[in-house]
């Protein structure tokens, strides 16, 4: 009966789905459940590192309960997985169980290994290593409008051969919704698929998600399957910060109101003057949402820069002097000088002999290209606040120590990198590390080799004088 009604639901059309999941729920309850193998293994961060949030799904036979185990067994042996963690489930009008269990007191620099579930339904063993105490790098990967397609495999796959710390993905996860189609609730089925899909990479580093447009789906859905099915810390679900190492990470929604006097309004302005009072201990300020303040991809499609966003939000990224914003939603990768009101406020290539040091307004990446289909509808002219754009899959990557951030997009085709640039936290005129140290030491050599010339030039007057 229950598989029998799971085949029926799967099937039957999209208009009469929850219907008949109630109708299911209501014969299995009598029948009774068992727990369900774990699948869609993933982590997310509490900003902590020596925390580990683990969350993974089950496919339960109602929407009604979850009969199955929130449990972890980890240890630093694969073979000998000798501590135990518990924790919580969640599951909202579908029958996939989200299960959350927290990891504390982990050690810092160490490999652990993991599985999840309990009550003989297992996963396999994965394993996450933490940070190292004070590290001197570390690395954020991000995509964006991901979806299932052979393209977002791609990026997957690419990924999974990478190495990170954290990854962030501003939006536009599954595409489950039905958004557009207008003829009902999107296929929840595809959020299982995508979470298994991206499983590979999300089991290994934690993810931190905004929500994209697709993330929101018809009544009676709306973002339920987002709320439910992702960690994130803070009270909201929608609008978040936290601090990882030197680098404080704000995660906004341009999905829900973001004028100014609105509640996520009000909230990023006192989360951003608090972060910026605390430059000394967490120097970097990384904003991520989903619609670009900045794109030129927009012709004709309705996209491009969202204009209400930028002017609801932008000039508190330059009040509080955020480093970097990074987005989705706009299917190409594109990267804007410093700006601010479309104002370039530096004209730094931003390669490795001509970085950004510390400029006064964010540098903008719209990186909404790993998976969907290409958008090509490129503003000609380029703006002249757009300093790079290309129409090609893949996902970036950046290198954050406490004073420098490097900076890299990376093709899917053939992994080279697309565009890249350097961006420090001081003035140039700072001087406060060894880059800038060894400037003011070539400097100093060439200050001595003026001395010298002009040493050489006065002893050789005084004697040509002597000799006349
Ligand atoms: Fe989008």
């Amino acid at each position: 009966m229950l598989i029998l009604c799971k085949v029926w639901i799967k099937k039957l059309m999209r208009n009469s789905r929850v219907l008949l999941m109630i109708i299911c729920s209501s014969l299995t309850i009598v029948v009774g459940a068992n727990a369900a193998p774990p699948e869609q293994v993933h982590l997310a961060t509490t900003g902590i590192t020596s925390e580990m949030v683990i969350q993974w799904g089950t496919q339960e036979d109602t929407t009604l309960s979850c009969p199955s185990d929130s449990n972890v067994e980890y240890g630093t042996d694969s073979n000998e997985l000798n501590q135990t963690a518990s924790g919580d489930d969640d599951m909202y009008l579908w029958t996939t169980c989200t299960h959350t269990v927290l990891l504390s007191d982990l050690s810092p620099n160490t490999t652990y290994y993991y599985r999840v579930g309990g009550s003989g339904e297992w996963s396999d063993i994965f394993s996450f290593s933490t940070l190292e105490e004070n590290p001197e790098t570390i690395t954020i990967g991000a995509l964006a409008d991901h979806g299932t397609s052979s393209n977002a495999e791609e990026t997957t796959t690419n990924m999974a051969n990478d190495v990170f710390d954290l990854v962030i993905h501003p939006g536009d996860i599954s595409y489950a919704n039905n958004a557009g189609a207008g003829n009902g609730w999107g296929d929840n089925t595809v959020w299982d698929e995508y979470q298994n899909q991206i499983e590979t990479v999300a089991s290994k580093y934690p993810h931190m998600y905004s929500p994209g447009n697709h993330e929101e789906d018809d009544d009676p859905y709306g973002f339920d399957a987002y709320e439910s099915r992702f960690y994130n810390p803070g009270p909201n679900s929608f609008w978040y910060s936290f601090d990882y190492e030197f680098i404080h990470f704000i995660s906004v929604s341009s999905e829900h109101d973001y004028d100014p006097g609105s509640t996520q309004h009000n909230w990023l302005q006192s989360d951003l003057e608090t972060a910026n009072n605390n430059r000394e201990n967490v120097p970097w300020i990384v904003f991520f949402a989903h619609r670009p303040m900045y794109s030129s991809n927009g012709d004709g499609s309705g996209h491009g820069s969202e204009i209400e966003f930028r002017d609801a939000m932008e000039s508190l990224l330059y009040q509080y002097d955020v480093d970097l914003a990074i987005y989705g939603h706009d299917h190409h990768y594109e990267r804007t000088y410093p700006v601010f009101e479309e104002n370039v406020l530096s004209t730094s290539s931003g390669n490795i002999s001509d970085p950004y040091y510390n400029p006064p307004g964010p540098i903008h990446i719209v990186q909404g290209n790993a998976g969907r289909s290409i958008y090509d509808g490129l503003e000609d002219p380029q703006p002249n606040w757009s300093a790079y754009r290309e129409l090609s899959y893949g996902y970036t990557k950046f290198d954050v120590t406490k004073d420098s951030l490097h900076f890299i997009f990376i093709r899917n085709d053939d992994g080279s990198i697309g565009d890249e640039f350097w961006l420090y936290n001081y003035n140039v005129s700072d001087i406060p590390n060894e880059s800038s140290g060894s400037k003011m030491n070539k400097s100093l050599s060439s200050l001595g080799l003026i001395q010298t010339i002009i040493g050489i030039l006065a002893i050789t007057l005084v004697k040509s004088k002597k000799r006349i």
